[in-house]
């Protein structure tokens, strides 16, 4: 909820399973630098080992997810530390988020979160597939391994992926039936989906506190390495922009940042293939174009006024990615990963 003070001058921020999103949390510094904001940046994880989290002003070790008690410890953070603001990283508690806003909400703090039945949609592939179809929207043509099976003429090559996956993980093109039999042994929960041949993008989609769309930047995924992109590019393609837009408006997610993938066909057509509801991983490139999402998100919570335009950001911006390192010195002792 935006505050009524649009004065305020400081704000706490809680980014849950923070791991490596160092860049994301340097945006939002860097944002509260810009608006002259007095920013606590609190982050939670499981491990100390854990680059962002090392770089948090304050931060907690939780339960995992799934531990009855990570929602409790959550709550008392919010509370213990009057957080303003909870940001989301990961897929894995974005439910438990979406279901409980209310409950960050009587304590005073927003959510970055879409509603629980958005949530479920977005994590179920075979959900997506059904909203996407009903909605008007390009998507691969997907069924049950047992439809392709029974089917007389499939065509190849398929695209297995689990319905309930993330970070590409046990996903495989497949040429032929044999193939087909090998792979869904090894592939838990797999749906069968049309191969598609074109170039990979991402779209983040904005969508403000009052559940708007404000700005849709894609970014062609050049290379991606374990599931996220280290090399990427942004095209300001508008078709793609006005599609991203009429997807997430007709799904109703947000608020927060939305990230469509898609593929861009070689006869021009967009085809989705999934909507995650949270910061994806290859964000910096969008911030760092000009979709200062953190930003606005800052002046959203404190009830200030923002300038967002839907193409306000540089096109062809290109992001090549690399490793960075935080140091941790004089560590005595025993730390469990
Ligand atoms: N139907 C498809 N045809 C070709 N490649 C696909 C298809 N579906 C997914 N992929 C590839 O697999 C990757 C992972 O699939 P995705 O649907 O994004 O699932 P997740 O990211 O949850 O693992 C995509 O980024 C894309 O490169
Ligand atoms: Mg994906």
């Amino acid at each position: 909820m935006p505050r009524s003070k649009a004065a305020t001058k400081s704000l706490t921020v809680l980014f849950t399973c923070i791991g490596r999103r160092v860049s994301l949390l340097n945006s939002f510094r860097g944002a509260a630098r810009e608006l002259k904001i007095d920013i606590s940046l609190l982050g939670t994880d499981t491990t100390n080992l854990s680059s962002a989290f090392q770089l948090c002003d304050k931060k907690f070790l939780v339960k995992p997810v799934s531990h009855r008690d990570y929602l409790r410890q959550l709550l008392a953070i919010v509370k213990a530390n009057r957080v303003e603001l909870l940001v989301p990283t990961i897929d894995t508690d974005l439910l438990l988020l979406a279901k409980n806003k209310p409950k960050f909400a009587s304590v005073g703090c927003c959510v970055l979160i879409s509603k629980a039945g958005v949530v479920g949609i977005c994590q179920d592939k075979r959900k997506t597939y059904r909203f996407l179809l009903k909605n008007g929207f390009d998507t691969p043509v997907t069924m049950s391994v047992r439809t392709a099976l029974s089917k007389k003429k499939l065509n190849w090559p398929c695209f297995l992926k689990p319905w309930d996956g993330n970070a590409s993980r046990g996903t495989a093109k497949v040429d032929n039936r044999k193939e087909l039999l090998f792979f869904v042994k090894r592939i838990p929960n797999p749906i069968c989906q049309e191969f598609v041949n074109g170039t990979e993008h991402t779209c983040d989609v904005y969508v403000d506190l009052n559940m708007k769309v404000r700005c849709v930047v894609p970014r062609k995924r050049i290379e991606v390495r374990a599931g996220e992109v280290s090399k990427g590019q942004v095209v300001k393609h508008p078709r793609i922009m006005r599609e991203a837009a009429r997807l997430v408006e007709a799904l109703g997610a947000g608020p927060g940042v939305i990230t469509l993938q898609l593929f861009l066909t070689s006869d021009d057509k967009v085809k989705f293939i999934e909507i995650n509801p949270r910061f994806g991983g290859g964000v910096p490139l969008a911030i760092k174009a000009g979709a200062n999402f953190p930003k606005w998100i800052l002046q959203e919570v404190l009830g200030r006024k923002t300038n967002i335009r839907f193409d306000g950001f540089k096109d062809k911006v290109i992001m090549l990615r690399y490793d960075g390192e935080v140091w941790l010195e004089n560590v005595n002792k025993k730390i469990k990963k």
